[in-house]
């Protein structure tokens, strides 16, 4: 059982949207089958509308699966209780969300409904584990930069204790040396506390500083898998060669 932490089964995804005065069903996902391992850092590559934003959804159940199946440690998510399985899935979100408050209260945010004898420590911990300050703590969370206020919103995230964590281009709001930070924290993150990653972005030359192996989405199928670098390196589809060049976008 310890081979596999996500199985993702022909998974289909499809939505009805608006088109002028009619309702039309797309496929924004179709027939995905892909396997990952335990304290991976797997990177799903892809343009812009591809279904990299929709297929993390699915995995912590923000969305629906309309075919196919999602399994954690063998069990069907779908057969779990949402608010568990969010608590083992974590996702982060592309833009850093975070209420007018104190760092402490936004990173405490999902243990106040739980006993927990010694919050201030909790919070130290974890304000540690990404990498700032504990002074920043009592500021106001408005006062902080993006960069931090994403680190602040990762360890938010990782108060529940996740196994696996879910980001969504987690730097596209970043500066370079920002994403610098966020990109080592990451790497940081994996080799402390084991954590399974599924890194979402649309930068190849990212994919390969984090990614150990991955995928290539584009409009909704997988087109190619396999290990980082050599996948994006040597791409068998030419629609993967074209996006690598930077046709598409
Ligand atoms: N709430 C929604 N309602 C209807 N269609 C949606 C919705 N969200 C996304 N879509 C459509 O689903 C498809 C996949 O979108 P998704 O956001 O998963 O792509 P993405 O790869 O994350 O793109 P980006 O890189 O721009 O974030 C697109 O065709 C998009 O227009
Ligand atoms: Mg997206």
């Amino acid at each position: 059982m310890g081979e596999i932490k996500l199985k993702l089964e022909r998974i289909t995804k499809r939505r009805l949207i608006r088109q002028n005065e009619d309702m039309e069903e797309i496929t924004v996902l179709k027939d995905i089958s892909v396997e990952i391992k335990p304290k991976e850092v797997f990177a799903v590559v892809g343009p812009s509308g591809s279904g990299k934003s929709t297929l993390l959804r699915l995995l912590n159940r923000l969305e629906d699966l309309s075919d196919g199946s999602i399994f954690l440690d063998g069990q069907n998510i779908k057969d779990m209780d949402v608010i568990a399985l969010r608590r083992k899935v974590a996702l982060v979100f592309q833009v850093p969300i975070l209420f007018d408050g104190t760092v402490e209260r936004n990173i405490l945010f999902s243990l106040k409904i739980r006993e927990e004898p010694n919050l201030e420590g909790v919070a130290e911990k974890y304000i540690n584990l990404v990498g700032l300050k504990r002074n920043l703590l009592s500021r106001n969370s408005n006062e902080l930069s993006v960069g931090q206020k994403q680190r602040i919103s990762i360890a938010r995230a990782l108060t529940s204790e996740p196994e696996v964590l879910l980001m969504d281009e987690p730097t596209s709001a970043l500066d370079p040396t920002a994403t610098h930070n966020i990109e080592s924290l990451i790497l940081d993150l994996k080799s402390k506390i084991g954590l399974t990653i599924v890194f979402v972005t649309h930068d190849i030359e990212q994919a390969k500083r984090v990614g150990e192996r991955g995928m290539v989405l584009v409009n909704g199928e997988k087109i190619e898998e396999g290990e980082i670098p050599y996948l994006l390196e040597n791409p068998q589809n030419s629609i993967t060669q074209e996006f690598i060049k930077g046709i598409l976008t």
